[in-house]
């Protein structure tokens, strides 16, 4: 069992295929010249399975598969069969363009449930927040997926000023189609151009919703980042998830392995451990994936304990959020 300082077993990891996108989401990847890492600076599809498979023989139980857009990486078909191999759960976030092509792959390795990134219902709002031209393709993906049976939840980015008016949208959307709908708080990353004026906090979220809707809490099971609700007589649900506004950290059971094999005990991690490096040198993983959790802080990285509105963005020390992989 994977356990840090303050007891927290970690059970769950996100593996990063890639730091490469298909879409350019501006809290994501702001600038267009980003440069991305060198492919020999990647994990291989076999240094992702042997690395991943340290994690589960010491008591990893769910695998979530994350980018950039991992789905953009030509071998992720490869890594999806072999890594549905372990026992574990294994689910991916997706932006959903390519998700299509890969259907019958997620449904013949047993993948149920996946997370797909839509800030907009709005195609002309999709371009500008992603500066491509594909949300017909993204919004068509999502039906396919619900159609055949996939547990499908989608991710939004709520910005102050951008996309609020959309979340009693999102969450009408819930009343015919069994789709979890997911608000997510605005965060600060490298090179994002956060500002606190643009959070749109949880709080303000439910009172829009409450005026247009009449919805009970559900249950969240333990490590559960998403505050979850339902409107009554809805086929599906919708939750909040507040970083920025009340963190959920006490719970955390995440890790965190970039694309380059760098290990984060958090989403806001200063630190960062070599495992590709160690392991392509031949050193033992499983004490350096236990120094990694031994550095796990109490909560957001320790990078900003004060209110959210006194954060001054410029002053974390993280990679931006394509590096990392969300
Ligand atoms: N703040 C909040 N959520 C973000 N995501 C990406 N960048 C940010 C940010 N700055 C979310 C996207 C995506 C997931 C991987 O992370 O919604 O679905
Ligand atoms: Fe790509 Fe997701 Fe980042 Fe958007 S948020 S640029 S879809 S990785």
């Amino acid at each position: 069992m994977l356990t840090d300082r303050f007891e927290r077993v970690h059970d769950y990891l996100r593996i990063s295929l890639t730091d490469t996108c298909n879409l350019r989401c501006v809290y994501c990847m702001p600038d267009e010249k980003i440069k991305c890492m060198p492919s020999s600076q990647l994990m291989t599809v076999d240094e992702i399975d042997q690395l991943g498979r340290i994690f589960v023989n010491n008591g990893v139980r769910k695998i979530r598969l994350t980018g950039g857009e991992p789905l953009a990486r030509k071998d992720a078909g490869e890594i999806i069969e072999r890594l549905s191999t372990y026992p574990v759960e294994l689910t991916m976030t997706t932006n959903g363009v390519l998700a299509d092509q890969y259907l019958d792959l997620f449904l013949k390795v047993g993948i149920r449930s996946l997370n797909v990134s839509l800030d907009t219902l709005n195609p002309e709002s999709f371009f500008a927040l992603t500066k491509r031209d594909h949300w017909h393709k993204v919004w068509r993906n999502i039906h396919l997926m619900l159609e055949s049976g996939l547990h499908v939840k989608t991710n939004t980015v709520v910005m102050k000023g951008v996309n609020e008016q959309e979340i009693v949208d999102f969450v009408a959307l819930t009343k015919d189609l069994p789709i979890h709908v997911r608000f997510i708080e605005f965060m600060p990353f490298q090179g994002n151009l956060w500002e606190h004026a643009q959070v749109f906090p949880a709080s303000q979220m439910l009172e829009l919703i409450g005026e247009k809707f009449s919805f009970i809490k559900l249950l969240d099971a333990k490590n559960d980042t998403a505050k979850k609700f339902k409107v009554l007589n809805h086929e599906g649900t919708f939750a909040i998830i507040s970083t920025m506004s009340s963190h959920f950290c006490a719970g955390c059971n995440r890790m965190r392995l970039t694309a380059d094999g760098k290990m984060k005990n958090c989403l806001f991690s200063r630190s960062e451990v070599d495992l590709l490096g160690a392991l392509r040198s031949g050193q033992e993983i499983e004490p350096l994936i236990q120094l990694c959790l031994d550095q796990k802080e109490k909560a957001l990285g320790g990078q900003f304990l004060q209110d959210y509105e006194k954060i001054d963005a410029s002053l974390l020390q993280n990679r931006s959020m394509i590096a990392i992989g969300g």
